[in-house]
């Protein structure tokens, strides 16, 4: 009697640790989860708090890619290195919005983010090859008008 009650006492505070981890843990997703089961299989419904910070990356990054393409020193593996990895995080960034190809809860995403990821993925490949290509990616702030209008 008097073990199963220090067990219980010591058992209570553990328990009550687990619940609060695995809270905290499966939460964080919790209204995705709830999503996918309220829309159809084939419909993919997108956190817009996803698309902001895919965009705040995006955004941030084309900036760098401005800066690193307008530094008139010579061309260098340094810049490479730089160019190629600001794409390379761009891709993510667009990737990480939807990496499925399915329909979205987004009209321009849908229309566009293919084509933009195209573009992005060209870009990189371009910025990748012995001697480098920056052609396009002076052209990357530009593909984002497919979604934004140029004025805003
Ligand atoms: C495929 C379409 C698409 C492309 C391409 C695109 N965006 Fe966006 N962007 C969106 C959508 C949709 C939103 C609105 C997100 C929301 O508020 O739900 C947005 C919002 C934003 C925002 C505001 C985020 C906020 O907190 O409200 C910024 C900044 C941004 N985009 C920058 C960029 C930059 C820079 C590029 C190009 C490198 C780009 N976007 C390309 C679709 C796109």
């Amino acid at each position: 009697m008097k073990l199963k009650g220090s067990l219980a006492g010591f058992g209570r505070p553990l328990l009550f640790a687990a619940v609060l981890l695995g809270g905290v843990a499966s939460c964080a997703d919790l209204p995705e989860r709830i999503r996918a089961h309220t829309y159809p299989p084939d419909f993919r419904y997108i956190e817009p708090s996803r698309v902001r910070s895919a965009m705040w990356e995006l955004a941030q990054q084309t900036r760098d890619l401005d800066r690193i393409l307008h530094d008139s020193r010579a061309d260098s593996p340094e810049r490479q290195r730089a160019v190629v990895a600001v794409l390379r995080t761009m891709n993510d960034a667009a990737s990480s919005i939807d990496p499925s190809g399915r329909k979205t809860n987004h009209a321009l995403i849908d229309e566009n983010l293919d084509l933009f990821r195209h573009d992005l993925a060209l870009a990189l490949r371009l910025a990748e090859a012995q001697p480098p290509n920056y052609f396009l990616a002076g052209f990357i702030a530009g593909t984002c008008l497919s979604c934004h209008s140029g004025g805003s």
